[in-house]
């Protein structure tokens, strides 16, 4: 038997929003390596794979990338149907393509399967269009990790020319605002944080850039901030929390 690796992403959390083919490679896997923002219910979908953690907690790597890149190497060589499985989708802030060339590199068999981003699940369940005609006919997606990794790319954007969706931007949120409203961004320009969405204990904070720095909240679940003008539809669109009822029955 030849063993083989799928990098798969999960989507933002909810298990209805695997796609088919992620659903059939957990099904059948031997192996699951999973990230830490990767809720424990998807895991339950491979039954017959042992799980291994490889994400981080506190800041630090269990197991760093190259570590992983052997476990997975060896794993498809011992014959293994391995499930790299990352949250959102493997290409996005995920160093899936850096697990693709290791793979590609030791000659394992491997394919990418696509998951849906946070990047645009988690304005679309807070009711925010990322684009939205008249407001914003296109967006911006950046790391908020560090300044040296948006600060050039947020200089290079008209103000108020499209939308800005940041991940991993919780914690820089305030210098964020800062930068964009030196840059000419009115601080009256509507931004949204969507926690942990589709996690139980979502919750979206609204405001402006001018209040983001110092918005307030006591959750552990990622956040994905969203800037813009789209941001003001959210109270006009159906969220995951207020979605009709009759939308979820109607598949049961
Ligand atoms: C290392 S990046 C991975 C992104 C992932 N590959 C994707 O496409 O969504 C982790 C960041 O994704 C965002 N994120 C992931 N899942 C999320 C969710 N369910 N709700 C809000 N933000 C989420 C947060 O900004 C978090 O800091």
């Amino acid at each position: 038997m030849t063993g083989f690796v799928s990098l798969v992403g999960a989507g933002p959390g909810d298990p209805e929003l695997l796609t088919l083919r992620a659903l059939r490679r957990l099904r059948d896997a031997d192996l699951v390596l999973n990230d830490a923002l990767v809720q424990t219910d998807l895991l339950e979908l491979a039954p017959k794979a042992q799980r291994f953690y490889v994400g981080k907690r506190a800041g630090r790597h269990s197991i760093d990338q190259d570590g992983i890149n052997r476990l997975l190497i060896r794993a498809a060589q011992r014959g293994q149907r391995v499930v790299r499985l990352k949250c959102g989708d493997p290409f996005v802030f995920g160093r899936g393509g850096e697990e693709a060339l290791a793979l590609e590199e030791a000659g394992v068999a491997y394919e990418v399967v696509p998951g849906i981003s946070s990047a645009i699940s988690a304005p679309a369940l807070a009711g925010i269009p990322v684009t939205h005609r008249g407001m914003a006919s296109g967006f911006a997606v950046v790391s908020g990790h560090a300044e040296s990794a948006y600060g050039p790319i947020l200089d290079g954007i008209v103000p108020a020319s499209l939308t800005i969706v940041v991940l991993m931007g919780v914690r820089t949120r305030g210098a964020i605002a800062t930068k964009l409203i030196a840059r000419g961004w009115s601080a009256s320009t509507p931004a949204a944080l969507v926690h942990g969405a589709s996690h139980p204990g979502s919750f979206t904070w609204v405001g402006d850039l001018a209040t983001l720095g110092e918005a307030v909240f006591d959750t552990e679940l990622p956040g994905v901030l969203v800037i813009g003008e789209v941001v003001s539809l959210s109270n006009q669109i159906a969220t995951s929390a207020t979605a009709h009822p009759a939308a979820a029955e109607r598949y049961l």
